[in-house]
């Protein structure tokens, strides 16, 4: 990683960056407090897990929006262009180093400059996670919340069935990919320095 400070987070994307990640984790508190509230076990009352999810997941909803939106008309969106052009061999590579490199002291294989603000790892993340996975727990959460726009019968299954199955299975992999991520936020130049970044907006 290199040792030079780079101002690589505008505001915006740390003020959005904070928001979602508060209204995310109340979000999957609620979620998981609902899901098992009728085992008994429920960290959170149930009505008020319930009011709770409407509200974080509306948060999220216009956030997930916002990030969409501006990053098509600033800068930022520039770093979320793929090419599935050596992807294979730069996931690889990138792999390579966080499990082994690393530990050896080896130099990152894609070093973190203006022009490439993430490895290929993040930035495949950051892609599925906001432009694929996020849309699809919205876009089920909104038809639970309004169940009466969702078709009876979806292939010959149960419409509202098959929309919450939709809605676990990202709610789960959003989940899985927010406890990688902050593994992996730790292995910057120090164990800190990427949470840093994210609050001052400089990279080191
Ligand atoms: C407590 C929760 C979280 C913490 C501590 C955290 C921490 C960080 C840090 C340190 C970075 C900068 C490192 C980098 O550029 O890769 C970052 C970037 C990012 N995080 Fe998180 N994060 C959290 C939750 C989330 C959640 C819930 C999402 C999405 C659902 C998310 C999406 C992103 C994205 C898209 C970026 C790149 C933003 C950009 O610069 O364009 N984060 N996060």
């Amino acid at each position: 990683m290199s040792e030079e400070k780079i101002y690589l987070y505008p505001i915006w994307v740390r003020i959005w960056h904070w928001l979602n990640a508060i209204s995310f984790l109340a979000l999957v508190l609620s979620g998981i407090s609902m899901q098992y509230a009728s085992s008994g076990f429920s960290i959170i009352p149930f009505e008020l897990s319930v009011t709770m999810h409407n509200i974080t997941g509306i948060a999220v909803t216009f956030l997930t929006l916002i990030f969409i939106i501006v990053n098509r008309f600033t800068d930022n969106g520039f770093y979320y262009n793929m090419t599935t052009k050596t992807l294979a061999t730069r996931l690889f590579n990138q792999s390579k180093y966080y499990l082994y490199g690393k530990f050896k002291g080896e130099k990152p294989p894609y070093p973190i400059s203006m022009k490439r603000k993430f490895n290929p790892l993040q930035r495949l993340a950051y892609v599925v996670v906001m432009y694929i996975f996020m849309p699809l727990l919205i876009i089920s959460g909104i038809g639970l919340f309004f169940p009466e726009i969702i078709p009876a019968k979806v292939f010959a299954m149960n419409g509202i069935l098959l929309t919450a199955v939709l809605h676990v299975i990202m709610g789960f992999l959003c989940s899985l990919f927010l406890v990688v991520h902050l593994y992996l936020c730790t292995m910057g130049s120090s164990v800190g320095a990427l949470f840093k970044g994210m609050i001052t907006g400089y990279h080191q």
